[in-house]
């Protein structure tokens, strides 16, 4: 049997890229590849990447100059750029720099062992189409590998929501949703391989409108079936939009138990002008309004965010306006960005916001934040969560999970083991993680 050539993925940007990362590792595997966590042993090098903020395409760039020595030592190294990057920047990679050998765009994943094939052969391979049929299901899969306790699964792809901001719609294309009957499948088969939780991944996922048995399934009704699955101890979902929040989604998180408690449910702004001017079609009553009925179903749900400030016209009144809404919802977890004027995107015309008005007013929320995020951690002293052990920790003994509430817990104890789910009592909160002892 010949030698097993070696893979080398750096993943940037959004969950659904560390899926799509696993994913083409496993494609590849049928190719005859393992993958390798040192760059320097490398047969093909793949860099997953993300266009959603500035300077995205140039660090793609800076880094693949870095491989110039290794393709000097090695030229058979192959490499390769995969993500929104490849999907922006097509065949133009290559142009600019000639040693990458393959550029395929997020939707054309299940083509990539005939690339490689074609790239063995001494071929240049581009594709960043956005193919009618699903990536995943021609994609190979791995034989019944044992795997961690965690795991991210793939069930929408795309979005037609085009904020004025994002480059979304434009490297990932139009909402798709993947039938119901292949994602319970890929779920049983995690579970069968060792996972008790799996979060379920879209740009849009509460807007999953896939193929059942009986008609077009809602997210909602996917998760009731998924937490069917024996041995599946929790579920979770990422990322929501506001305006797909229905009534069933809202309901199953004060009456499915496998559903965690914490949900990630971006905002962007506080103002209702900004909220219109990046074409979010929600006011920022809207969202407080959506808020209060998902606590009225589990009071206990911790919620995360995303934030941008500095968006083209935002004044301060308009900020004033955000720092309130923060103040009103109390986030447990949230992301904050400076807006990134990003080209093709219809903000991208309009005049921003100086530089240093921008740093300062993310600074300002970024302070309010932490605050928000320090007071949820350490509210959790006293309380008994339930932990799903991950990893060991870096003290002897100690093993790392996260609890409900998606905060890191340790917890020092001989009888545990990776992917037990424990209950533990908080007894510390330290700056990154909680402290645990067995209840
Ligand atoms: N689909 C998700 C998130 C997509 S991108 C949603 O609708 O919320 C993740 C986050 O990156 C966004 O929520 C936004 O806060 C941030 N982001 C996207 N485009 C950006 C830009 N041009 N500048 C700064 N931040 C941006
Ligand atoms: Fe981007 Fe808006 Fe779509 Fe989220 S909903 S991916 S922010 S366009
Ligand atoms: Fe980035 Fe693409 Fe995800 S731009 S955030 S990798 S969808």
């Amino acid at each position: 049997m010949a030698k097993p050539k070696k893979l080398f993925i750096k993943t940037y940007g959004c969950q659904m890229n560390v899926y799509d990362s696993e994913r083409m590792a496993e494609a590849l595997g049928a190719s005859g590849y393992e993958t390798t966590a040192h760059v320097e042993d490398a047969d093909m090098i793949l860099l997953n990447t993300c266009h959603i903020r500035e300077k995205a395409a140039e660090k793609v760039y800076s880094e693949l100059g870095r491989f110039k020595p290794l393709k000097a030592a090695k030229p058979d190294l192959k490499i390769g750029v995969a993500g929104c990057v490849a999907q922006a920047e097509g065949e133009e990679i290559i142009r600019r720099q000639p040693m990458v050998d393959l550029v395929v765009g997020p939707q054309t994943y299940h083509r990539l062992p005939a690339m490689e094939a074609a790239v063995q052969q001494g071929h240049r391979a581009v594709d960043t189409d956005f193919p009618e049929d699903d990536k995943f299901e021609h994609l190979p899969k791995a034989p019944r590998a044992r795997r961690g306790p965690t795991a991210f699964l793939t069930v929408q792809e795309g979005c037609d929501k085009f904020c004025a901001f994002c480059v979304v719609p434009y490297t990932r294309g139009a909402e798709v949703s993947r039938p119901v009957a292949r994602i319970l499948a890929e779920a049983e088969d995690l579970v069968a391989r060792g996972v008790r939780e799996i979060t379920l991944l879209g740009q849009n996922v509460n807007a999953y409108h896939g193929a059942g048995s009986d008609g077009v399934w809602s997210l909602a009704r996917l998760i009731r079936e998924l937490a069917k699955i024996d041995g599946l101890a929790r579920i979770r979902f990422t990322t929501s939009h506001p305006n797909d929040m229905d009534d069933d989604l809202i309901a199953a998180h004060g009456d499915e138990p496998k559903l965690m408690p914490y949900l990630h449910l971006p905002v962007q702004s506080g103002s209702d002008r900004i909220l219109k001017a990046m074409n979010r079609k929600h006011t920022a009553e809207q969202y407080l309004r959506i808020i209060d009925r998902l606590r009225a179903a589990r009071p206990d749900l911790l919620l995360s965010g995303d934030f941008i400030v500095g968006f083209p016209g935002e004044s301060e009144t308009d900020f004033e306006d955000t720092l309130a809404l923060v103040r009103t919802v109390g986030y447990g977890q949230a992301y904050s960005f400076k807006y990134s004027a990003r080209p093709g995107t219809p903000a991208a015309e309009r005049a921003g916001v100086p530089d240093e008005v921008a740093s300062e007013r993310l600074h300002r929320l970024q302070a309010l934040l932490s605050e928000q995020q320090r007071a949820a951690q350490e509210a959790m002293v006293g309380r008994e969560v339930s932990v799903l052990l991950e990893k060991p920790g870096r003290m002897p003994g100690q093993m790392v999970g996260k609890s409900e509430y998606l905060h890191a817990v340790h917890v020092t104890d001989p009888t545990l083991g990776i992917g037990d789910l424990v209950r533990l009592k908080i007894v510390e909160s330290g700056p990154n993680s909680l402290a645990g002892r067995l209840v």
